[in-house]
């Protein structure tokens, strides 16, 4: 049978018209507005951004090794891209904008597809623009679960945020280049929630062991997180199992972009609550209440062995790595003299004048040229030498590194360190994943107002 010219035009027709959706079976990760009750019942919703009409957004969680795969459709009045936050990626799905891919505009579409090599607790967020788009509700948690899952009764993802809501009308205060947000700790909230509501409750029984697997997604915020009616490990950091659990004994921070896995045995009675608390100079409040009704099956447990280590390279002679300095400068009162903004180098006064407060050796933007040049394979050191009078957490793409400690032994593997002001982090890195990756502050307000750099594996 053949077919006539005008049935082959009618059926060209229609196909055009199809949905691409109906050619390709990639599920769609669709960022939009949206309203969701963000502030405590009562007040009125909040206009968010969301993927899959939600924030969080929908929680991918897949076996280590296995392929992700999402269709970004962009239906946000702004271009965008996503980055998929801790997974040792292919470089093409890294999602950055200028560096790794050109942003998607407004309709369009792009396609994320990738495997996963490290179990653990990762995330997902926009970036572009991300200072105001991840502010908005545009992240979600990518949970890369072991082959053997662990021995608890539950797993619970928690992702902690900080909104600056007007107290009202429940808006997003939308003032997102705000100079003094910008040149000081960045954009602080009103409102702490996890899993984008207020004070959520989960039910739980006494003796109950929980995996908690906690994200914090705040622009700004450094966590200072404490337990109550609840006894626990540390079991990995930033995705990565530690080599011992350790035991949390009073609080410990958890800066923007940071992961940590607990391991808590529910000890409050039956009736009572437990809580997660976040820790504050005058005290402390509750993020999330788990209440208790009932006991488990079993009495008290050992503590947790380690979960099996995730296949990181081996750190080799750190004494014989390269050591490379980058100098975090700026901020409020330690104001940049001056500092480069593509060719030109500025006076403090002129670059504040264009939204640039702080800089990285000397660079106000992302230059041309990587802050690091390394051999595939290759072993470097990095000193985090922070000039500033407040906390920098960076962050480095498509690696993990060691954090080297105080007597210069290899510590925990991380992919964001927390630098404290007028303090010095040296961290290990083995530049073992080609491509351009950045390297910026994850105080996002930091990193659009001069935090940001970049390096190359080749
Ligand atoms: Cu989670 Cu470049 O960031
Ligand atoms: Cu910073």
């Amino acid at each position: 049978m053949t077919f006539t010219r005008r049935q082959v035009l009618t059926s060209a027709a229609a196909l055009a018209m199809l949905p691409r959706r109906a050619l390709a079976a990639m599920p769609e990760l669709v960022a939009a507005e949206t309203r969701q009750q963000i502030a405590p019942d009562g007040y009125p919703d909040t206009a968010i951004w969301s993927y899959g009409g939600g924030t969080p957004g929908p929680e991918i969680r897949v076996l280590q090794g296995a392929r992700v795969a999402r269709r970004l459709v962009n239906r946000l009045p702004q271009p965008t891209a996503v980055h998929w936050h801790g997974i040792r990626i292919d470089n093409a799905m890294d999602g950055v904008p200028g560096l790794t891919q050109e942003a998607v505009t407004e309709g369009a579409s792009f396609d994320y597809d990738f495997t996963v090599p490290d179990a653990g607790t990762y995330w997902y967020h926009s970036h572009n623009r991300s200072m105001e788009q991840v502010a908005r509700g545009l992240y979600g948690a990518l949970i890369v679960d072991e082959p053997q899952a662990p021995d608890v009764d539950r797993d619970i993802v928690l992702m902690l945020d900080d909104w600056r809501l007007d107290p009202e009308t429940a808006a997003i205060d939308g003032n997102f280049d705000n100079g003094h947000d910008l040149s000081h700790a960045g954009r602080f909230g009103n409102l702490m929630t996890v899993n984008g509501r207020f004070d959520p409750a989960f039910e739980v029984k006494q003796h109950e062991r929980l995996r908690l697997r906690l994200v914090n997604a705040a622009n700004a915020r450094v966590f200072e997180i404490g337990l109550d009616g609840l006894e626990g490990w540390i079991v990995a950091l930033d995705g990565m199992p530690l080599d011992a659990p350790l035991p949390v004994g009073g609080a410990f921070a958890l800066a923007p972009a940071q992961r940590a896995d607990l391991f808590v045995d529910v000890t409050a009675e039956s009736g009572a609550a437990a809580s997660l608390l976040s820790i504050e100079r005058d005290g402390g409040y509750g993020l999330c209440r788990f209440d208790v009704s009932g006991q488990g099956a079993r009495a008290r447990r050992n503590a947790p062995a380690p979960l099996p280590a995730n296949p990181l390279p081996e750190i080799g002679d750190l004494a014989a790595a390269p050591l490379h300095e980058m100098r975090l400068q700026g901020g409020a009162m330690r104001w940049l003299e001056s500092a480069r903004l593509g060719e030109t180098e500025m006076s403090g006064q002129e670059l504040a004048q264009l939204g640039k407060f702080w800089a990285l050796n000397g660079r106000a933007d992302r230059p041309d040229t990587p802050f690091l040049d390394a051999a595939r394979g290759s072993l470097h050191r990095i000193a985090f030498v922070n000039e500033t009078n407040f906390d920098h957490g960076m962050h480095l793409h498509g690696h993990h590194f060691r954090l080297i400690g105080a007597d210069g032994a290899p510590g925990p593997w991380r992919d964001t360190v927390l630098v404290p002001p007028r303090e010095t982090r040296q961290i290990a890195l083995v530049a073992d994943n080609p491509g351009r990756w950045l390297l910026h502050c994850h105080m996002l307000g930091h990193a659009m107002s001069g935090m940001t750099s970049w390096f190359r594996v080749a």
